[in-house]
């Protein structure tokens, strides 16, 4: 596989349950931009460690960087960079279930329980195992990442188009404005507008989609996933800062909340 390869099926199973960025993506090359991706980002519980699913990104030239950690979400993160400066930067988050409450661990246990010895999933597997509606009601409750990755398995969770690499908006805002003019929804979860030119970053997105999911037992309309803009900026040797700022990509993790989204 090759990374164009690598990156159109990623793309084409994310239009698939957001239909919202491949229209997005289609305004914004009508008024001449080429778009760009930042990163792309995935989501894991721990049983599948974010080592096995970044492996198909590390045979193509991706490297291990910068760590973080989410308290709140219970939540270890890192993201891969490859040489080609032009490809996007992978995002991976898994979820620490040892933190969670019996409850919680015990409805991801019988969902991981179905893997087999040594599962390693293609980042565009999608959901591989059964799951009840019930299941994701209940875990939702605790953890709307659970509840997500529950229902929509390995997929990419977000495409984020690099703002910087735009050349017909001043900035984040202009952009926001321009999608929110051509009726689109961003997710407002501690300001639109994510850090600050201070932490080098700012990060909007639009608020994920409800789409029809199809349960073992029944189908449910649920958010998908979303689209992601990201404005970087310049570190003290003039070069692009290229990580993330997590009390920022905190509250972005909020753009697929269900309970926010009503
Ligand atoms: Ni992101």
């Amino acid at each position: 596989m090759q990374v164009d390869e690598l990156l159109a099926a990623l793309w084409q199973d994310y239009v698939v349950s957001t239909p919202q960025a491949a229209k997005i993506h289609a305004l914004l090359e009508a008024r001449g931009e080429r778009v760009v991706n930042d990163h792309v980002a995935l989501r894991t519980f721990d049983a599948v460690p974010m080592a096995v699913l970044a492996a198909p990104f590390e045979a193509l030239g991706w490297r291990a960087k910068d760590r973080y950690r989410f308290d709140d979400k219970h939540l270890d993160a890192c993201y891969w960079q490859h040489a080609d400066p032009a490809l996007p930067k992978v995002f991976i988050s898994e979820l620490v279930t040892r933190e969670l409450s019996a409850g919680a661990r015990s409805a991801i246990g019988e969902l991981v329980e179905q893997l087999p010895a040594g599962f390693a999933p293609l980042p565009w597997e999608g959901r591989p195992w059964h799951v009840w509606h019930a299941t994701y009601e209940a875990l939702l409750v605790e953890s709307e990442y659970a509840a997500w990755l529950a229902a929509f398995g390995f997929r990419v969770n977000h495409f984020t188009i690099d703002v910087n690499a735009l050349t017909t908006f001043a900035g984040l805002a202009e952009l926001d404005a321009f999608l929110v003019a051509n009726g689109f929804v961003l997710n407002h979860a501690g300001g639109t507008i994510k850090g600050t030119p201070a932490d080098r970053l700012e990060q909007s997105s639009t608020r994920a989609e409800i789409v029809e999911v199809a349960f073992a037992d029944r189908k449910a309309r649920i958010p998908s996933c979303y689209y992601e803009f990201a404005k970087r900026y310049p570190l003290p040797d003039g070069t692009l800062f290229q990580g993330f700022v997590p009390r920022s990509a905190d509250k972005i993790f909020e753009s697929t909340d269900v309970r926010r989204s009503r």
